[in-house]
């Protein structure tokens, strides 16, 4: 953690695009507190999470989260030099609610407001653990509703400071995570239990890599597909099943997730080499998977090219990185958002600062 800068912006951050509803207070790149409500077991029983459960939950949960951000991080709502808050992408509902939320505390304290992009968030929050961004550095960011590749010569996204070289084509790798995980009789969200029945088996099964053959990577080089190894999965399960013989879940686990991360490290890892980047951040829920770390530090070491991640309580959702992107926008002098600031669903990853 880099040392308290006492000229650095005090923000307090907002994240409510999925089911955690995260508040986040840090000042430059010191994260003073990071608390985080999560609605995860109320989509449980469901498989997957429920928008309307999900905007219900960021209601109840909003002003308490705030109290607690702000009684853990020692300040009064009102000592913050800006607000910062996710404005897209996620559910709509759900963004809605933490959008709502931040224009409140910023109209009525008379501070800047900076409405910001979920996804480099995911990219800034490596400030508060390892210090200043390496810039250009490569950002590969999994997580249950993007895999995507970027390009990061400026967090805030000022002259093209963010640019997509590559992204799913169908599902996320934590959608992957959770589908197979459903499928293997492990609860939701299935990541960490992949993760964990994984260190108990081997990897016997050799399941697809998507758009690795000559012919995808002509048009698809750093772009993912997982949803034909999730099939996959699916027809050896199913096909274990007739023949009335147990399924080996920790085998499976084992070898989806070195499918899943051998496709992920090795783009991400030759999309730096192409690019002349020596820095790789993994960002997102799956960065806390530990295979993916590891192979990738492997990896990347090969190539000369280090690899940040930050630790898993910050990779999955949460306030503290909105609150990272947020300072660095007041850092940078960049203008804040308009009071009547939108949610925006599918905003882009090249749109930082809306
Ligand atoms: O970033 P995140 O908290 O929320 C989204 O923006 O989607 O990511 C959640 C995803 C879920 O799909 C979850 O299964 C996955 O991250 N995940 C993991 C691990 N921990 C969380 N996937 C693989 N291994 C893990 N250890
Ligand atoms: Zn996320």
């Amino acid at each position: 953690m880099s040392p308290t800068r006492t000229d650095a912006p005090l923000v307090l951050g907002i994240e409510t695009s999925c089911d955690e509803t995260g508040v986040g207070v840090v000042h430059g790149h010191t994260l003073l507190a990071d608390a985080v409500a999560s609605s995860v077991e109320e989509h449980a029983r469901f498989g997957g999470v429920v928008p309307e459960v999900a905007s219900r939950a960021h209601l109840e949960a909003m002003v308490p989260t705030v109290e607690r951000a702000c009684e853990t991080a020692g300040i009064a709502v009102g000592d913050v030099d800006a607000i910062a808050v996710t404005s897209g992408p996620g559910l709509a509902g759900a963004l809605l609610v933490g959008v709502a939320a931040a224009k409140a505390l910023a109209l009525s304290l008379g501070k800047p407001l900076y409405g910001v992009n979920h996804l480099a968030s995911h990219v800034a929050v490596d400030q508060l653990e390892h210090g200043a961004l390496p810039e250009p550095c490569l950002a590969m960011l999994v997580s249950g509703g993007h895999s995507s590749i970027l390009r990061v010569a400026d967090v805030t996204g000022a002259d093209d400071g963010v640019v997509p070289l590559g992204a799913t084509i169908d599902d996320a790798a934590g959608e992957a995570f959770d589908k197979v995980a459903r499928l293997l009789g492990l609860p939701f969200p299935g990541g960490p239990h992949i993760d964990r029945a994984a260190r108990e088996g081997s990897i016997t099964i050799d399941f697809p890599r998507g758009l690795t053959s000559r012919r995808d990577l002509e048009r698809h080089r750093f772009d993912y597909s997982f949803s034909g190894l999730k099939t996959a999965v699916a027809r050896w399960v199913e096909a274990r099943e007739r023949s009335g013989e147990p399924v080996p879940v920790a085998d499976v686990a084992a070898s989806f997730q070195e499918a899943v991360c051998d496709v992920l490290t090795r783009k991400a890892v030759d999309a730096a080499a192409d690019q002349g980047i020596e820095d790789i951040l993994i960002g997102g829920g799956v960065a806390a998977n530990s295979r993916l770390r590891v192979l990738c530090e492997e990896r990347a070491a090969a190539k000369g090219i280090r690899v940040r991640v930050p630790r898993p309580g910050l990779c999955t959702d949460n306030g503290a990185m909105v609150a990272a992107l947020g300072a660095e926008m007041v850092a940078r002098g960049r203008t804040p958002s308009s009071y009547d600031l939108p949610a925006d669903s599918s905003l882009p990853v090249t749109e930082v600062l809306v």
